[in-house]
């Protein structure tokens, strides 16, 4: 069995990413600090695999602590890098907590690497290093320009994959694929597993499902005044188990089938856009459960139109989103009725 290291694997993506590795007869070893996630997300794995992932308490960004990790687990093939700060907001208040660990743990990870025989590692990257594609780069495919980011989180991607990049080109001994998600949303058909976002969800998704269970009195959808059909913003909302079959695919690709290629980059979503209150619609169709909602102000920092091109992941990897959006919001709303 192939052993894959998963950083922030009880997390909302990584958790989703151990199920299909596990699923595709990987060995999977997590390594998560908690800071977003809880240690039942391992017990809830196993309950939908039959198989109980090895995890560890461990901050990536802890150099010999994470030693001691590469030192118990011999082996390990490849990594997947999920563990992060991701909430935009937060990082324009504390930028240095979000430099300090997105990128430190990508560093700990890159240098131990070569110590410790790992051929492989595939990166969670984001369309937001695209910033506010121009007309004519929408659909956004991998040769768009990369804009200035907008966020010191959308910095810590940027500068993560300028990382990886003069490391592979000074030679190092590995090879990474860097994945740059869209919108992920949904939960595992289990509703074993899903997004838990902790406090007042930022996101929009987790948001609408809390205020369709009265858990928020309404939904503030953030403009309606923007240069789109409505009048709102749009997206292109991934299936959470598509995106994380494609970080399959991608460690297949460079454990099993040997692209040969060092580093090679994938923008992953559904090529199709959704405005807020498109998304907001298809949720009440797909389950009969009525969001209010009210126009606000526009949400400082927030692009107007962004949505994937995503051939070259389709024809390279082989890979497409399937799940409908009207299934993706059920599921949403099915895990949101089990927390
Ligand atoms: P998440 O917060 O659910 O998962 C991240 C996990 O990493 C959490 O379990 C957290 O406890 C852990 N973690 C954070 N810092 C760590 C550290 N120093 N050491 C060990 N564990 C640590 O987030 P997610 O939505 O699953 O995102 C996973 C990755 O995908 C992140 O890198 C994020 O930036 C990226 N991404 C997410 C989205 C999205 O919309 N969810 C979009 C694009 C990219
Ligand atoms: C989607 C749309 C909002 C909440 C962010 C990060 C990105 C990535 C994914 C990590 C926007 C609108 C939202 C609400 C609303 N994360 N909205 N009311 O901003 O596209 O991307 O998460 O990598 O880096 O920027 O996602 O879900 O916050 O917003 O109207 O209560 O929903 O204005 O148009 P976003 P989102």
């Amino acid at each position: 069995m192939i052993k894959v290291l998963v950083t922030g694997g009880t997390g909302y993506i990584g958790s989703h990413t151990t199920v299909e590795l596990q699923n595709n007869g990987y060995e999977v070893i997590i390594v998560d600090n908690l800071a977003n996630s809880n240690a039942g997300v391992v017990d809830s794995i196993e309950r939908i695999t039959g198989i109980r992932p090895t995890f560890e308490k461990v901050d990536c960004t802890d150099d010999a602590t994470m030693k001691k990790v590469f030192a118990a687990y011999p082996g390990i093939k490849g990594i997947i890098h999920f563990a992060a700060d991701k909430a935009v907001g937060e990082s324009v208040e504390k930028p240095l907590k979000y430099y300090r660990n997105n990128i430190d743990s990508l560093l700990t990870l890159l240098e131990l690497m070569p110590k410790n025989g790992v051929e492989s590692i595939v990166f969670s990257s984001s369309c937001t290093v695209y910033g506010q594609p121009s007309p004519e780069y929408l659909p956004v495919s991998e040769q768009a320009p990369i804009q200035p980011a907008t966020s010191p989180y959308g910095n810590t991607k940027q500068i993560n994959e300028e990382i990886i990049r003069d490391a592979i080109h000074s030679g190092a001994p590995y090879k990474s694929i860097v994945l740059r998600y869209f919108n992920p949303i949904g939960a595992h058909p289990t509703s074993e597993i899903g997004e838990l976002p902790s406090g007042v969800p930022q996101n929009l998704v987790p948001f609408l499902t809390q205020t369709a269970a009265g858990i928020r009195k309404e939904l503030s959808v953030f403009g309606n005044d923007y240069n789109t059909p409505d009048g709102s913003c749009i997206r292109d909302y991934i299936n959470v188990v598509d995106l994380a079959k494609a970080h399959v695919i991608a460690m297949d690709r460079m454990l099993k089938n040997r692209s040969g290629v060092a580093l090679e980059y994938f923008n992953l979503g559904t090529g199709k856009g959704l405005s807020v209150l498109e998304l907001i619609h298809a949720f009440e169709k797909a389950t009969g459960v009525k969001v209010p909602y009210k126009i606000v102000a526009r949400r400082e920092g927030d692009i107007e139109q962004i949505w994937a091109d995503p051939n070259y992941a389709n024809e390279v990897l082989g890979w497409k989103a399937v799940e409908s959006i009207e299934d993706t919001l059920r599921s949403a709303w099915k895990w949101q009725q089990r927390t």
